[in-house]
């Protein structure tokens, strides 16, 4: 089938088909920085080059993300919003993520000394713990989906662990972001009578479960990220306000869950594919850092992120008028032929590598450091323990054209002995 332009955001193009390289390999070439105005979106700029978006994510004032939100909206969620998606809890909850400096920067200083190379007391052990749990839960040979047992487990433990949710909690917290993010795909969407209702209530769960969290880490501080967020100052000394709490695991939680199970599943179906690259990992594990980091290059499982521009602004040749948004295609960046040799190569021992699957520059994911450090510890665990595993079965996507990646994946294989 061949692609067609609505393919660049239509949720249901990428569960049919995956991320449209074809299309962004055009783009790249041919309109760079293209105007979509298509029925159906919001209308907005498909940046695909990685010079630009380099170009636009270093200017925080002039591209901001406070004034547009996270996702390009389609007519639906244009008209849910309207009809009241901003009573729920959710809405109102502000993060990082959707502020500009200098507030951004104040807000991000809260937790960013937790997210340094040296922040996360035994990070070491908490991924490698998980990544090892995962391998013993799993069946000596078998065939099941690796998803399911593997990519999905491994960050919610992870994230569960540092943020202080205990087991109980871990299974309705991992029902919940799925049915709160599954995007627009129908499979991972809660039931209900109408969608807004059960969006409402999903909201609130998710208030309930943090707000409980909170609670008992005021009255009870530990050493872990939750204690640190629940009693956070800003640089003016000012505690963090509820709801802005309350969004801050939020955000820790939803940014580093789904993406990280993405980069993992692609990781696990890019070994399938290139067999050599698995063999070459397992023979050579000091590759491990530069294979997490082609992983995400090749998986890019934040396809895109919004901005929106609060002055007129030339780019390549084209101009970009105040109120205007931009969707940054890190997706695209990251097989732009003027940076990467061979970009639409795997290729673990990649090196430069300046892939922009985190970002660049004022919103660099904040979770960098732990997302590699939780990926390292899983795919050395994976080679040390599969002694083989082979594609068992039609791969599927999720319906999703913001966190972008596979829905299942099934898999027959074979562990080690001992
Ligand atoms: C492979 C896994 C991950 C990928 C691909 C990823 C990707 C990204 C990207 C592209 C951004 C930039 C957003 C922008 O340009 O506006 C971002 C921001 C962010 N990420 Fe990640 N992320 C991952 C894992 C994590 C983890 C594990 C956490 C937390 C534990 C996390 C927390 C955040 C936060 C809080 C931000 C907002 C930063 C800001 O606005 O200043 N991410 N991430």
């Amino acid at each position: 089938m061949e692609a067609t332009i609505t393919d660049l955001i239509n949720a249901s193009a990428y569960g049919q088909n995956g991320v449209p390289h074809e299309l962004w390999t055009h783009l790249r070439k041919e309109s760079p920085v293209y105007w979509y105005a298509q029925r159906g979106h919001t209308p907005f700029w498909a940046i695909t080059k990685h010079e630009d978006i380099m170009e636009v994510s270093s200017q925080p004032d002039i591209f901001s993300n406070e004034a547009g939100g996270i996702i390009v909206l389609n007519e639906a969620q244009i008209q849910s919003f309207i009809e009241g998606g901003s009573g729920s809890p959710l809405a109102q909850m502000k993060t990082i993520i959707t502020m500009d400096p200098p507030e951004h920067r104040s807000y991000r200083k809260v937790a960013s000394g937790y997210f340094t190379p040296r922040g996360v007391t035994n990070l070491d052990e908490i991924v490698k713990s998980s990544a090892a749990a995962i391998f013993d839960e799993l069946p000596d040979e078998g065939e099941v989906d690796f998803i399911e047992t593997i990519a999905q487990k491994h960050p919610l433990r992870v994230l569960a662990t540092i943020l202080g949710i205990n087991e109980e909690q871990e299974e309705r917290l991992l029902v919940i972001t799925q049915e709160l993010f599954g995007g627009e795909d129908p499979d991972m969407q809660r039931q209900g009578e109408d969608r807004e209702a059960a969006r409402k209530e999903l909201g609130m769960e998710f208030y309930m479960l943090f707000d409980e969290i909170i609670k008992d880490r005021r009255a009870c501080p530990r050493d872990d990220l939750a204690t640190m967020l629940a009693n956070a100052e800003l640089s003016d000394g000012c505690p963090l306000g509820q709801l802005e709490t309350l969004g801050y695991y939020l955000i820790v939680f939803t940014a580093g869950h789904d993406t990280t199970r993405n980069a993992l599943s692609g990781a696990i179906s890019a070994f399938l594919d290139h067999p050599d690259q698995f063999e070459r990992l397992r023979q050579d594990p000091s590759l491990s850092k530069s294979a997490v980091d082609e992983i995400v290059r090749w998986t890019t499982p934040v396809n895109y992120m919004k901005r929106q521009a609060v002055q007129d602004y030339e780019l390549r040749g084209q101009n970009i008028k105040a109120g205007e948004e931009l969707a940054l295609f890190y997706c695209s960046a990251n097989r732009d032929e003027d940076v990467f040799e061979d970009p639409f190569t795997f290729d673990i021992g990649r090196s430069p590598n300046r892939h922009l699957g985190f970002g660049w520059a004022e919103h660099y994911c904040l979770g960098a450091h732990l997302a590699k450090a939780s990926m390292k510890a899983l795919t050395e665990e994976m080679v040390r323990r599969v002694e083989w595993m082979e594609p068992n079965g039609e791969r599927t996507f999720i319906s999703s054209n913001f966190v972008v990646g596979l829905k299942t994946l099934p898999v027959k294989y074979k562990l080690k002995n001992g």
